[in-house]
């Protein structure tokens, strides 16, 4: 890390600030994720702030260098937003001592090769998830991480969002009393792309190149349930592609061999139950594309991306069934939504800003890749119960020894 004192001097004359700028290779921007996510939104966002404060006062700055396959396309971006460094040659980037940090937004096909020769390299890791496309590698991804001593960060994003971060409050204040179950929708219309271009990328669709939601999502779910009611223990699945055909980037049509939606129950260790519907091929009906309903024995809330509104027990409406007259109750209309209090960032930068912090301070990070290990865990047994049609447990993972951080 390159370290510049500041001329920032107190009333004693004494220089009370130092800066350290730290480069992050981050390979994939030229992607949606890798682009609006993490380098515009997070770190450029980070870096016009004038970087993270670390707990000695020091701010530590991230100077992003650009990695792609595409010359012209990662040439054009750094030139977009005044980028001095990037390349397409991943191994020079990964050779070069001055790099900390290796991001990895690449399709998830990409992730373990890339993620491997980074820790090879020493290089700490920040990745998008799912961490590989199975349990085995991405174990393998969490114990080669450990084992070189490098601090490794997964992206967890949907933890920092403001609707679920209402939730987390609700929780934390005693709000349910007893947690009773949860549903969480996810989803919406993707555009097969025969007459209107398709909203996500072709790949997500064909097995054979990473695709399918239920790899894309169960991780996701996986964090956000165990972050918000503790450990899951068995699961059923059942996945479907309801759309074999769809049209690529290039108006080709593709047979789409993934799953395009998945239906799961989910147990967890403290008795909640947990549904959860992901779907590409379901038109939205709810305020929101992800809406958690939690029903406990005191109050409910259903919490969004951004929103959540509750209904406490004591002005829960009683609905009477009877179909023959028009029913008197207008349930939307009987929530109110928690207020905001506070700023609440972006996910991603408040994701990012805590990991420079943690490589900053040479510590470990607590969403590493063991825990995007448990996500890619969560997306096979679901793959396994739709394929068998049984029930699985989820069997508890073991935390590879770490070796002392570099
Ligand atoms: N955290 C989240 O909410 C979230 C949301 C969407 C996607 N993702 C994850 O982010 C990653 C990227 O997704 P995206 O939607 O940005 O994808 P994208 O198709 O828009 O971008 C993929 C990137 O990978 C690069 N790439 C490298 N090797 C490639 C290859 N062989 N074929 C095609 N592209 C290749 C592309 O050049 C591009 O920069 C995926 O792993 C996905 O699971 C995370």
């Amino acid at each position: 890390m390159l370290r510049v004192d500041l001329a920032d001097h107190n009333h004693e004359g004494e220089s009370n600030m130092s800066q350290t700028v730290i480069k992050v290779a981050l390979n994939g921007v030229t992607g949606r994720m890798g682009y609006r996510q993490h380098l515009v939104r997070s770190i450029l966002a980070i870096r016009e702030q004038g970087g993270v404060t670390l707990a000695d006062g020091t701010r530590l700055v991230p100077e992003p260098v650009l990695v792609g396959r595409n010359a012209d396309r990662v040439e054009a971006i750094a030139k977009r937003h005044g980028i001095e460094h990037w390349s397409t040659d991943l191994d020079s980037v990964l050779a070069d001592p001055e790099i900390e940090i290796y991001f990895d937004s690449q399709v998830t096909s990409a992730r373990e090769t890339a993620l491997t020769q980074a820790i090879a390299a020493g290089k700490h890791i920040y990745t998008e998830k799912p961490t590989a496309d199975g349990l085995d590698a991405a174990l393998g991804l969490a114990q080669a991480a450990a084992s070189a001593g490098v601090i490794n960060g997964v992206v967890q994003d949907k933890l920092f969002l403001p609707g679920i971060v209402k939730l987390r409050r609700l929780i934390k204040t005693g709000f349910f009393g007893r947690i009773l179950s949860v549903r969480l929708e996810f989803g919406y219309w993707v555009f097969d792309g025969e007459h209107i271009p398709a909203q996500r990328p072709s790949w997500n669709y064909r097995a054979q190149d990473g695709g399918g939601i239920t790899l894309d999502m169960l991780p996701h779910w996986r964090y956000l349930l165990e972050d918000l009611f503790g450990p899951v223990s068995a699961l059923y699945a059942r996945q479907a592609t309801h759309m074999p055909v769809r049209w690529d980037e290039n108006d080709k049509r593709y047979d789409a061999t993934a799953d395009d939606s998945c239906y799961a129950i989910v147990e967890l260790a403290s008795g909640v139950v947990a549904s959860l519907n992901s779907s590409w091929s379901v038109r939205v009906n709810r305020r929101e594309l992800l809406e958690l309903q939690v029903d406990g024995t005191n109050g409910s809330a259903v919490a969004g991306l951004r929103e959540c509104s509750v209904q406490p027990a004591a002005v829960t409406p009683m609905p009477v069934w009877n179909p023959d007259l028009p029913d008197a109750n207008h349930y939307l209309t009987q929530w109110s939504d928690v207020p905001e209090i506070g700023v609440v960032d972006n996910a991603f930068k408040t994701q990012w800003e805590s990991f420079l912090v943690h490589v900053g301070e040479r510590r470990q990070f607590h969403w590493d890749l063991m825990e995007g290990a448990k996500g890619v865990q969560l997306a096979e047994l679901a793959q396994e119960s739709s394929a068998n049609g049984h029930r699985v447990l989820v069997p508890e993972l073991v935390v590879p020894e770490f070796e002392a951080v570099r």
